[in-house]
């Protein structure tokens, strides 16, 4: 099995990696990566040395790259990862949201077809539906709920699930699908909710929560998700969508006050900002299907996931604070100023 992962350098693309050089040993993964502020190769450390992987660095929207990648390796599958992926980046600035999220997914695609028809899933996000009001726990998103994207980063990923679709329908190319919720775990890019609330509470710095903080998300392990990534590409039917969730819902305050006890910092550190624009109320998951057809079931619990994760962001302190000292503390005093 030769597997072509794209975005292998971001936070689950990486995680994904790991996981499956662990499992399958015999596999050759090659990660394409354009190395976009939110890509590092230090978090493939380990893997990048080893004989059966290969890292390109380009871009899923280059198709003369794509073609030569596709002719040297002649992958029997490819996991599309590669995305702009952050809410707030894309509320600021939707167009490369656009090329990459939209025409990458249709230049990859069409790369699949031109070498025979290679199997292709699409890494999608709970965020395709919108979202859900607060008042409603009854209420969660089936595979059945329609589209109805609320920012540019989820209506750009709403329109990739639909050029999937329609590639499945039109060329019959084999796909699938998989929505999740919130990731947390190693190896996140500290400008999203966990890994920028853990780097700042350390520091002693103030922690900003958006509006009141009740909005809610439902959080999953990120090898949660990679297991269940793993199990639509080795036992999913082409053509079906599956929704992957952790039935762990959580109020961002919440969440924040929980990594103020862990580190031992007073809650005086939350600041409450001005709302995000179009601000998401509540995301749920209802991933029965996935349950039910392909015996998948999370491994970890939040209470215990998150303090695993926790302390791995203190003991990898090397790995974010890179990060932190370098672009993103631009982009934070450009995000965060007088608000
Ligand atoms: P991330 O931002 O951490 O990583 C994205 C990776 O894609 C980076 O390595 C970046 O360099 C790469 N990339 C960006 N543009 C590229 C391009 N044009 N060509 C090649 N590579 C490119 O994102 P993530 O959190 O790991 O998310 C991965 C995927 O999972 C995304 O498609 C996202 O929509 C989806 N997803 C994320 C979550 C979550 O909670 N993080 C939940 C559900 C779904
Ligand atoms: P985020 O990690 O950006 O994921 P998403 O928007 O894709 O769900 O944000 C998670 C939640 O945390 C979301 O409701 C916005 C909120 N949030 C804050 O309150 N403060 C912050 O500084 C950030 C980055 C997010």
């Amino acid at each position: 099995m030769t597997l072509l992962v794209t975005g292998g350098a971001g936070f689950i693309g990486a995680n994904f990696i790991r996981c499956m050089a662990a499992a399958h040993p015999t596999w050759r993964i090659v990660c394409l990566d354009a190395l976009t502020y939110a890509g590092n190769l230090s978090s493939l450390e380990g893997i990048a040395e080893g004989p059966c992987f290969r890292f390109v660095r380009g871009s899923i929207c280059d198709r003369q790259l794509l073609e030569t990648l596709f002719c040297e390796e002649n992958p029997d599958a490819v996991v599309n990862f590669a995305a702009e992926t952050h809410v707030d980046r894309s509320i600021e600035a939707p167009e490369v949201f656009l090329s990459t999220n939209i025409l990458g997914t249709a230049a990859l695609m069409d790369a699949c077809r031109a070498h025979g028809g290679v199997r292709f899933h699409q890494v999608s996000t709970d965020e395709v539906y919108g979202d859900l009001p607060l008042d409603r726990p009854d209420l969660r998103f089936t595979e059945e709920t329609p589209l109805r994207a609320s920012s540019p980063y989820s209506a750009s990923k709403a329109s990739a699930d639909l050029l999937v679709m329609a590639y499945h329908r039109t060329y019959g190319l084999p796909v699938t699908i998989s929505r999740c919720s919130n990731n947390y775990g190693p190896y996140q890019f500290p400008e999203k909710l966990i890994p920028l609330m853990i780097a700042r509470c350390e520091a002693g710095q103030s922690m900003p929560v958006y509006g009141e903080g009740k909005n809610v998300r439902d959080w999953l392990h990120v090898e949660d998700h990679c297991r269940a990534i793993e199990a639509v590409l080795l036992r999913g039917t082409p053509g079906e969508v599956y929704n992957v969730g952790g039935n762990s819902e959580r109020a961002n305050i919440d969440v924040v006050r929980l990594i103020c006890r862990e580190l031992g910092q007073p809650e005086s550190l939350i600041t409450f900002v001005t709302d995000r624009k179009g601000h998401d109320l509540r995301y749920a998951i209802d991933a029965g299907k996935i349950r039910r057809e392909l015996g998948w079931e999370p491994q970890h619990t939040f209470e215990t996931g998150i303090r695993q994760t926790i302390r791995w962001y203190l003991d990898n302190r090397s790995w974010w604070q890179t990060i932190t000292s370098g672009e993103y503390r631009h982009y934070y005093e450009r995000m965060y100023a007088g608000r």
